[in-house]
């Protein structure tokens, strides 16, 4: 049990650091939190900065994914311990404790947890996204369906049912900070995509 609290806390810590707002004040000058939708994710840095910065913060969020898996499979050496290490990370990113609990959205930190369990489920739920977003330009709502596929793909392909707990509940993590994104689809106000204009409002 300790090894796996270790784990946690320590993935938490990673993935608490907001690249989004680092890499933006950084490099840009811009606090992401201020344009756009106010996120900090590679969204919202497409929105606000353009494509290649979104690029930057997409893969460095993913990474926080990524070290979560790792770390569990390094102190553990279990999937539980992947696990563990990949929603702690998530956690982090979307309640940061650098931010007073603030934080993103866990999408690409997500992505980069599967990619590593489960890299047939992040395809599919890649490219329905990228499908969803293409034709309706939301990417709030291309993101909420890919979570919500997540556990039910873990079923489909019969992963152990430690993976289906696990995408329940990163599935649960990302579609609860969309709650601004849901209310302003529902109420037809969600901003659609388009590279480099918040910042410029
Ligand atoms: O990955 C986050 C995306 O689903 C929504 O981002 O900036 O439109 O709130 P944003």
């Amino acid at each position: 049990f300790s090894v796996l609290a270790v784990i946690a806390g320590a993935s938490y810590l990673i993935g608490s650091i907001p690249n989004g707002l680092l890499l933006g004040r950084w490099l840009w000058r811009i606090d992401l939190r201020q344009f756009g939708s106010k996120n900090i994710g590679a969204t919202n840095a497409f929105r606000v900065l353009g494509p290649w910065p979104a690029l930057g913060v997409f893969f460095t969020d993913a990474a926080k994914g990524v070290a979560g898996v790792f770390l569990g499979q390094w102190l553990a050496g279990t999937p539980l311990g992947m696990l563990v290490g990949g929603i702690a990370a998530i956690a982090g990113h979307n309640w940061s404790v650098f931010l007073k609990f603030k934080g993103g959205r866990g999408v690409a930190t997500g992505l980069g947890v599967i990619a590593v369990l489960v890299p047939k489920v992040t395809l599919i739920v890649f490219a329905v996204w990228c499908v969803i977003v293409y034709f309706s330009r939301y990417v709030s709502l291309a993101s909420i369906i890919a979570a919500a596929l997540v556990p039910m793909l873990m079923r489909l392909f019969n992963e152990r049912m430690e993976f289906y707990y696990f995408g329940l509940l990163a599935a649960a993590f990302v579609i609860i900070r969309h709650k601004p994104n849901i209310e302003r689809l529902l109420k037809g106000k969600e901003l659609k995509i388009k590279a480099g204009q918040a910042g410029k409002e």
